[in-house]
């Protein structure tokens, strides 16, 4: 039986990571064995092209380029890491996927739909996640909480606007996508509700 697939997203500072951790711990702790990566990155090529995408100092290249750096890095992903381990039956907990790049690169509305079909040709059917959870938060709120990060990279330096424009994106992804996506406000909320909030979606969606 193949894996869970859980994708957890959300703009910079919404505590993806921290939930990501908790639902490894949780899924250990019923005696599974969850793959834990990150996008971009995890595998060789992955890091490659993160370290180039997330260069502080970089140039801007054009949104349709960045996405197909990013498509690049999970196709990597998919086809070293999560494909095999779904297929081993092992539940796989991803921060970042396909939502992210139509959040960061499909800002204008037109790159949407292209970033859409290019999703479905690089993630068959069979390869979508059980579930993404989208962790809302007032663009105000996650940049405050970034703030008090020592270092921030080329997409978190771009300020509040861009940052307003991500949320938009997320909330296309989960219109274009209503079947999968569950949205998750996170503001006032501490780790353990948000962490019960998480648990709750992955035992309903099980596969
Ligand atoms: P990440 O390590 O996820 O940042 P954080 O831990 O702060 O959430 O950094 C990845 C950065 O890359 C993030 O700013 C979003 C950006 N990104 C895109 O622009 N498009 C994509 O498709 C992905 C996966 C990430």
């Amino acid at each position: 039986m193949r894996g869970g697939f859980w994708v957890l997203e959300g703009m910079d500072g919404t505590g993806k990571t921290t939930q990501a951790r908790c639902l490894v711990e949780y899924l250990q702790a019923q005696g599974r064995h969850p793959l834990h990566v990150r996008e971009p990155g995890t595998t060789a090529l992955g890091e490659r092209l993160r370290a180039l995408l997330l260069a502080p100092e970089r140039e801007e290249w054009h949104p349709k380029s960045e996405a197909l750096l990013f498509f690049a890095a999970r196709q990597a992903l998919l086809s070293e890491q999560i494909q095999p381990a779904l297929a081993a039956g092992r539940d796989v907990v991803c921060e970042r996927f396909s939502p992210s790049t139509l959040a960061y690169q499909g800002q204008q509305k037109t790159l949407r739909q292209w970033i859409l079909d290019l999703d479905a040709l690089v993630v068959p059917a069979s390869l979508q996640p059980d579930a993404v959870l989208i962790f809302d938060l007032e663009p105000e709120q996650s940049f405050q909480r970034l703030g008090q990060a020592e270092h921030l990279d080329g997409f978190e330096q771009r300020g509040i606007g861009f940052q307003q424009q991500v949320r938009a994106g997320y909330l296309a992804y989960a219109e274009a996508y209503p079947h999968n996506t569950v949205v998750l406000p996170v503001d006032g909320k501490d780790v353990e509700e948000v962490a019960t909030a998480v648990r709750q979606v992955v035992e309903e969606r099980r596969p």
